[in-house]
């Protein structure tokens, strides 16, 4: 069976077409990153207008790479929330229109469930229940995956999600954005015991809290002299903060992941999202996977980010299970 998946929830004009919820035959992707790095975050107006201008190219170059063509197509999937408004009514829409015209079904996929699906787009995926982790620029959950739509809330951030709070962190270091990857990349060469910064589980609960951590860093910086301005941090300097930011945040993560593992006694932890693509998360989990026996699962690179292949995929999964979108769908931002 082929789904053609759209998603347009931020910054990500995407499509992709998946055969049986695991072969990808296509995934193009057009990001208006360069237009937000300016104004240091996503700019909601630019984002939709990226997306009604090269919706329509993104979906015909993802049938021409599937080699295909539009009436192959067995379903149409599209992201519904959560995200940004008119991002996501752009991709709704369309999606709305093909369904119609083609008369073909259409199924709605929550954008953070489809980023823990990312991760298990392969024949031998884990056995349910599961653990399931979405790390993004907006979000921080947990959750007990008891099938593809059965989904239970088992933590979430309170204030900042965690890519926010590197964003953020690269901000007042001046290293641009998305903070993420350059956060990841200069933590390598820092030292991580140089500075303490607390970031704990709210109440002892599987809740995250990363706005104090920000704002930790935010003090340590501008104290630091002679240069109190972030610009005038010194780079091995700056890679020390880096690093030191990095494992407090990421602690609380597996710390809250195993708390999460053991009272529900599972053997399969999957994570997705963007700040799933983190090279010192990456080890740290599988390091206590190791050590207290349980499988997680990652994504590969290419699908860390925003794609719509994971939306395709899970779309599949759901299709089977007789899920169907009407024409009155919307945005559940
Ligand atoms: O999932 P995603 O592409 O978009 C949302 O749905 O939010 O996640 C984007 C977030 C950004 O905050 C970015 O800084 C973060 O993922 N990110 C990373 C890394 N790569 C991207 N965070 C930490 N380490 C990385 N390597
Ligand atoms: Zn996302």
């Amino acid at each position: 069976m082929l789904i053609l998946g759209i998603e347009t929830s931020c910054d990500e004009t995407a499509a992709s077409v998946v055969k049986n919820g695991i072969d990808i035959l296509s995934n193009v992707i057009s990001s208006s990153l360069k237009y937000h790095r300016k104004f240091g975050g996503v700019v909601p107006e630019i984002a939709t207008r990226h997306h009604v201008e090269n919706i329509d190219n993104v979906i015909n170059c993802s049938l021409h790479d599937a080699g295909i063509d539009i009436r192959d197509i067995d379903a149409l999937a599209v992201t519904d929330g959560p995200g940004l408004m008119g991002s996501l009514l752009t991709g709704i829409s369309c999606a709305k229109a093909m369904s119609y015209c083609l008369n073909k079904p259409l199924i709605a996929v929550d954008h953070l469930k489809a980023h823990i699906y990312s991760a298990i787009m392969v024949k031998d995926g884990p056995k349910f229940p599961f653990i399931g982790l979405v790390i993004s620029g907006g979000h921080t959950r947990l959750y007990l995956v008891e099938d593809f739509d059965k989904f239970k809330l088992l933590g979430d951030t309170v204030d900042d999600a965690v890519g926010e709070a590197y964003d953020k962190v690269a901000k007042i270091l001046g290293l641009g954005y998305p903070g993420g990857p350059v956060i990841d990349a200069l933590a390598k060469k820092g030292n991580m015991d140089a500075i303490r910064f607390t970031c704990k589980a709210v109440n002892n609960s599987l809740d995250f809290s990363f706005s104090g951590i920000k704002t930790a860093v935010l003090y340590y910086v501008s104290k630091q002299k002679p240069c109190p301005s972030s610009m005038g941090t010194p780079r091995n300097q700056k890679a020390d903060i880096a690093a030191s930011f990095q494992e407090s945040a990421l602690k609380v993560i597996v710390e809250n992941s195993i708390k999460a593992i053991e009272k529900y006694n599972i053997k399969s932890f999957v994570v997705g999202g963007g700040v799933s693509a983190n090279s010192r998360l990456r080890k740290m989990m599988q390091r206590e996977a190791m050590y207290r026996g349980f499988k997680v699962y990652f994504p590969p690179f290419d699908l860390c980010s925003d794609n719509a292949s994971m939306v395709a995929g899970l779309a599949y999964r759901l299709y089977k299970k007789g899920k169907r979108a009407s024409l009155e769908i919307t945005a559940n931002i």
